[in-house]
């Protein structure tokens, strides 16, 4: 047990440290403070979220790390160790090279993972940190650390999916967002967030890989719904993300879509109905059966209680009928 424990403050010290390098390696690289200019980013909102560049070389962070052959940093992901028969010219090398980073905090601030973008079109357009024993990605909100005060102040919290979408849009007016972290939401990050607030509000991306994303969070938030937490969807239109869309159209626009964004019990009906056609027993049919596990992963409420309302209504059932069909616990009598 205090292995572990000295295994993740080593851990963390790598990461601060690096941090610290690529933040100090920002202020000279030219090529990266234009591409953050150039996405509108200022020098402050950079400084707020520790944003830094990795340089090109194949081992820069011997600068920080002059024992660069030390296993904490093949440990901590910053350092690739290549099998000696791969043949490669580099036995070891840094994983992030010519990248803007991203640190990732922890709720205690720190450091424990990183996303670099690549300045260019190149591929792979963000390289994550591998988990670690100090970063598991389905536990952890890009930019938590950072937004928590705003979740207060705002009493709500917004997640979209990306680094880019978290910054510009705390830029702009909304300090309160937070981002996955190139995976889908889970039950953890629902937790979590409303362990801080009672209102979460989801904005993916417009395009068919953020309707995905939305899916899933709704999935992810079914059994934490209840009638004192409010859970949210907002959908930007296709080609735009939270970033995009607050660029192009504004703070007030973007305040109007958190404004109008779709309730659950809504996107849930929206979901299930899908195209289904609702003129035929079929179609009903359909539609009940697509509920049916959704309305299963709810615990019983009043917000469980009027969403098979709904259903019952759109289904030419009864909620009755509803609870019967799908087994659906009540709460005990008292
Ligand atoms: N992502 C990733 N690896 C990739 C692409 C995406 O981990 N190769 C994750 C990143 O966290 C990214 C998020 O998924 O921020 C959303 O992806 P995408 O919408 O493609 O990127 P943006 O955040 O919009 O990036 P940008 O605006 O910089 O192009
Ligand atoms: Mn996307
Ligand atoms: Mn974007
Ligand atoms: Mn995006
Ligand atoms: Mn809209």
């Amino acid at each position: 047990r205090a292995e572990v424990q000295a295994k993740s403050l080593a851990l963390s010290e790598v990461m601060t440290s690096a941090g610290d390098f690529y933040r100090q390696q920002l202020r000279a690289a030219q090529n990266a403070i234009a591409y953050l200019k150039g996405r509108g980013l200022t020098g402050e909102i950079a400084a707020r979220f520790g944003l830094g560049y990795a340089p090109e070389g194949w081992d820069s962070l011997r600068a920080v790390f002059p024992d660069y052959d030390i296993a904490a940093l093949v440990e901590a992901g910053l350092v690739i160790d290549k099998d000696d028969d791969e043949g490669g010219r580099h036995k070891r090398y840094d994983r992030f090279r010519d990248r803007i980073m991203f640190p990732i905090r922890n709720t205690k601030g720190q450091v424990i993972g990183f996303g670099g973008r690549v300045l260019d079109g190149g591929e792979p357009k963000y390289l994550n940190s591998p988990e670690t024993p100090l970063f598991q990605k389905g536990n952890e909100l890009y930019g938590l650390f950072e937004a928590r005060q705003a979740i207060r102040d705002a009493g709500y919290a917004l997640v979209t999916e990306g680094y880019m979408d978290v910054v510009a849009l705390a830029q702009l007016g909304f300090p309160q967002a937070v981002a996955t972290l190139g995976t889908a939401c889970t039950s953890t990050h629902v937790q979590k967030l409303l362990r801080q607030t009672d209102q979460v509000i989801f904005s993916f991306d417009g395009d068919a890989a953020g309707r995905r994303a939305a899916r899933r969070a709704l999935e992810a938030c079914l059994p934490y719904a209840s009638d004192n937490k409010t859970l949210k969807f907002l959908f930007l239109p296709s080609e735009h993300d939270p970033d995009s869309y607050i660029r192009e159209s504004g703070a007030e626009a973007f305040e109007r879509e958190v404004r109008d964004a779709m309730p659950l019990s809504q996107f849930l009906l929206n979901e299930v109905v899908g195209d289904n056609d609702l003129s035929t027993p079929e179609g009903r049919a359909r539609v009940q059966f697509e509920a049916k596990p959704l309305l299963q992963a709810m615990p019983a409420s009043g917000l469980r209680l009027q969403i098979v309302r709904g259903l019952a209504q759109l289904t030419q059932t009864t909620p009755a009928e509803i609870e019967a069909l799908f087994e659906l616990v009540q709460p005990v009598a008292r």
